[in-house]
């Protein structure tokens, strides 16, 4: 009746952006990411029959806001007439600004509440589940480099590369913890509505899928590094060009970026993305991730410099 459950964030390197099917929740994009090591969330779910109402507990704090969705995830994986439930969730890192909280966060729910309600699941299960919920949080049930595809009615994830074949390291600059203005669901509909780059979006990602794909398999990252830019910027430019526009950057933001283009000119291997908020992913070689570390703490508006390695999928800790 409760388990505990951890799942980590993960980042996209071909982003997804834009819904196929906002109902089922289903991408209109196939995306590839990265789940990371150090950074994680840790989900309680204890199912309780003297409960009238769930309970939502989030980083020592009720939240009353993010019950609704997280009902309806439970409702999901364990279906309508459920037990209500005390949940409990407890994230190392700042959550709701961009640093993918939502697919740990969902990720950990749904193998937490399976582990609760004793329900035996497989990883592309829990993945489908947890995708219905948040599309990135799919992702976050595999480690290393994760394929989210857009082929099917369901939604299919499936792992590219172990982390440990290629442990490059991710460095996420962190230029503001105020929650975004705009959820990325909500940024995704009035791209698809509005933007006039969205339909060349959607009809060049199959091209950066591959692209990105094949550099990952022979572990190429001059090519990785080239397309995960351009693809992020390609989304960053469909949301900018939306009505009305969205805008998740700040002035530090962009400070980031050309504190990355310094290093690439000095001969560092290391490449940005930035998702649906302020901060900006550094990914870089082991090798070099000091020199990356001390080039983002030192930019002008980085309020703090986290740092993580490539690490495995989701994975329930206790059950009884
Ligand atoms: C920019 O997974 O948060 O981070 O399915 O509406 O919950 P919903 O969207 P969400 O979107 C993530 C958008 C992104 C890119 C990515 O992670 O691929």
């Amino acid at each position: 009746m409760r388990a505990t459950a951890r799942a980590q964030p993960n980042i996209a390197l071909i982003k997804y952006w834009g819904k196929r099917d906002s109902d089922r929740n289903l991408p209109a994009v196939g995306s590839i990411s990265v789940t990371l090591e150090e950074l994680y969330t840790t989900m309680h779910v204890e199912l309780d029959a003297a409960l009238d109402l769930d309970e939502l507990l989030v980083n020592g704090h009720s939240a009353p806001s993010m019950l609704p969705r997280v009902a309806r995830c439970l409702d999901t994986v364990l279906g309508a007439g459920r037990l209500r439930a005390r949940i409990i969730s407890e994230s190392n890192f700042p959550i709701a600004a961009g640093l993918a909280s939502s697919a740990s966060s969902f990720a950990a729910l749904v193998v937490a509440a399976s582990g609760a309600g004793g329900v035996e699941r497989t990883a592309d299960e829990l993945a489908g589940l947890a995708g219905k919920a948040s599309g990135s949080a799919a992702r976050s049930l595999y480690g290393g480099f994760v394929e989210l595809r857009n082929d099917g009615d369901e939604i299919a994830v499936c792992s590219i590369l172990d982390g440990a074949a290629w442990p490059l390291r991710i460095i996420a600059a962190v230029t503001s913890t105020t929650p975004k203005p705009v959820s990325s669901g909500e940024a995704m509909e009035t791209s698809r509505r509005s933007s006039p780059f969205y339909s060349r979006w959607v009809e060049e990602q199959d091209m950066d899928l591959s692209t990105a794909r094949d550099a990952i398999t022979v572990r190429d990252f001059g090519k990785l590094a080239s397309i995960a830019e351009h693809n992020c910027l390609k989304m960053h430019s469909v949301m900018w060009a939306s009505r009305p526009p969205v805008v998740y950057w700040n002035a530090a933001t962009i400070a980031c970026l050309e504190r990355v283009r310094q290093l690439q000119a000095d001969g560092v291997a290391a490449f940005f993305t930035i998702d649906a908020g302020p901060q900006v992913k550094v990914i870089c070689l082991p090798g070099d991730e000091s020199q990356v570390v001390e080039a983002l703490t030192t930019t002008p508006g980085v309020e703090s410099v986290l740092s993580s390695g490539i690490g495995a999928g989701a994975a329930l800790m206790t059950a009884d």
